[in-house]
């Protein structure tokens, strides 16, 4: 793979008119083009038959809708807006898109348009002569099992090199997922214990209290495991668990998370438990008897040397008691419990040594242990040591994401390789025929996906965070 840093000079997006666009598209070019990271055309391709003065009002109320809109940044947006219009089947509308590009010499092409358009696109920038020389930026869901990704890796890579190809995954471009890897590599007290050796389990829990928001139809082809496991939460797990990359570049950071998507074993479906929150057959959109799951708890093992034998828990669900996505990295119990031996049972602390990663929606670096409770017993208490609190989420991530995507950036990205591993992962639970079970609307889901975890502290619940101590 050879790296490629040179800045695109013009942005055009496929689906302008689409919904992807008008939430975090249109907000994420207004704040690039305030920090000076967007001067160049920014041509918007849709079917609806509009002006560009049409496309420029319906920019601009999108960002009125999300509260974001700013007038001095617009106001250039604005400017720099041009429209393609056609249909995305129709050689004629990618000779329009090359008469759009005039002098551009490097492209980037964002296609924010549904899965099954991918291919046909692609093959008209390539005959249209529009993909020389360019990028392209690709939405997610990338495939919906093993052979489709396949698939489609072929149909872009008969059109774009690999090196030109960039993936979305919205959760590689959070600011609490980028410190993941930061914590781990930038501090050396953390990889002794990082291990094996010293690590019980590690569960990541995705929770979300609402539903399916009105994307019912698009849900119920896909589910939790195709939605949110495959991508987001295999990609935070492969964070967790790489080994040190040579460098902060591109090229080391992949090679060590593929090496790790490599080393993990395919789901079997025995570890896995799959929930449907009571009501989800009555949403819009969504089939009566349907048994797609909206809740998914799983154990995933990795066969190297530093993880073999360590269960990760993973855990994603909508309609939960809370929205809070957050890691727990169990660490062994002391070898003896000196103290406290003589406590009951369920006041005794089962992992009292953690790291605790709150990824959503605060920002939380944080470390568990115990402490003597001021007195002349023997007692003590749990406490966390926080490393990092911060209420906002950051930079949103397509923000960062188009940025790095117009630099050349790949860092942030998935890569060909490491998208067909994690499908390989997940694939054998993939469409399982037992019946999904049902769950109460904010619970934590089907009471049988307790059995995932052994020992007998269970799952670690995301609560409400608190205040950071002054
Ligand atoms: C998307 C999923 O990729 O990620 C949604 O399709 C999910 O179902 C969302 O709600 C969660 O991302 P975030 O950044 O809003 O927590």
């Amino acid at each position: 793979m050879s790296r490629d840093t040179t800045a695109s000079d013009a942005l055009v997006f496929f689906g302008a008119t689409g919904d992807l666009a008008r939430k975090k598209i249109y907000p994420a070019l207004q704040a690039l083009v305030r920090e000076g990271e967007l001067d160049m055309p920014v041509i918007g391709v849709a079917r609806a038959g509009w002006s560009l003065q049409q496309l420029r009002d319906h920019v601009r109320s999108s960002l009125e809708d999300a509260g974001e809109f700013d007038k001095a940044a617009f106001d250039r947006l604005a400017t720099q807006l041009r429209y393609v219009k056609g249909d995305y089947q129709d050689p004629a509308t990618f000779d329009q898109l090359k008469r759009a590009l005039g002098a551009s010499r490097r492209p980037l092409h964002y296609l924010a348009i549904p899965p099954s358009l991918f291919a046909s696109v692609v093959g008209s920038l390539g005959s249209s002569g529009c993909a020389d020389n360019a990028r392209v930026v690709v939405e997610k869901p990338f495939g919906r099992d093993l052979a489709s990704a396949r698939a489609l890796n072929e149909a872009l890579h008969a059109v774009f090199p690999e090196h030109a190809v960039f993936r979305i995954d919205h959760y590689l471009g959070k600011e609490a997922v980028q410190n993941l890897m930061y914590f781990r590599f930038a501090n050396a007290f953390l990889e002794p214990v990082w291990n094996r050796e010293h690590v019980d389990n590690v569960q990541v829990t995705m929770a979300e209290h609402f539903g399916v928001q009105g994307r019912g139809s698009f849900y119920d082809g896909v589910g939790a495991i195709r939605d949110v496991v495959q991508n987001h939460l295999l990609q935070v797990v492969a964070l967790l668990a790489m080994d040190a990359p040579i460098g902060d570049d591109a090229v080391a950071i992949h090679a060590e998370k593929l090496r790790l998507f490599r080393a993990m074993r395919p789901l079997r479906p025995g570890n896995v438990v799959r929930g449907q929150f009571r009501g989800y057959r009555d949403e819009p959109g969504v089939a009566e008897d349907s048994n797609v799951e909206t809740y998914a708890a799983l154990k995933l093992e990795i066969d190297t040397w530093r993880w073999a034998g360590v269960p990760f828990y993973i855990r994603a669900g909508k309609r939960l008691p809370i929205t809070s996505t957050e890691v727990m990295v169990n660490l062994k119990s002391p070898p003896l419990a000196i103290f406290d031996a003589d406590l009951p049972e369920a006041a005794d602390p089962a992992h009292c040594n953690y790291f605790r990663f709150r990824l959503s929606p605060e920002v939380v670096i944080a470390t568990g242990a115990r402490v003597k409770r001021p007195g002349e017993k023997m007692r003590g208490d749990g406490v966390e040591l926080i490393a990092r609190h911060q209420e906002g989420r950051g930079e949103p991530p397509y923000q960062r994401l188009l940025g790095d995507a117009l630099a050349g950036n790949a860092t942030l990205f998935t890569r060909d390789e490491a998208v067909e591993e994690a499908w390989r992962v997940v694939d054998p639970v993939l469409d399982l025929p037992d019946a999904v079970e049902t769950y109460a609307p904010g619970s934590w889901g089907p009471a049988a996906a307790i059995k995932i975890v052994s020992g007998k502290e269970g799952w670690h619940d995301p609560k409400p965070e608190r205040s950071p101590p002054c």
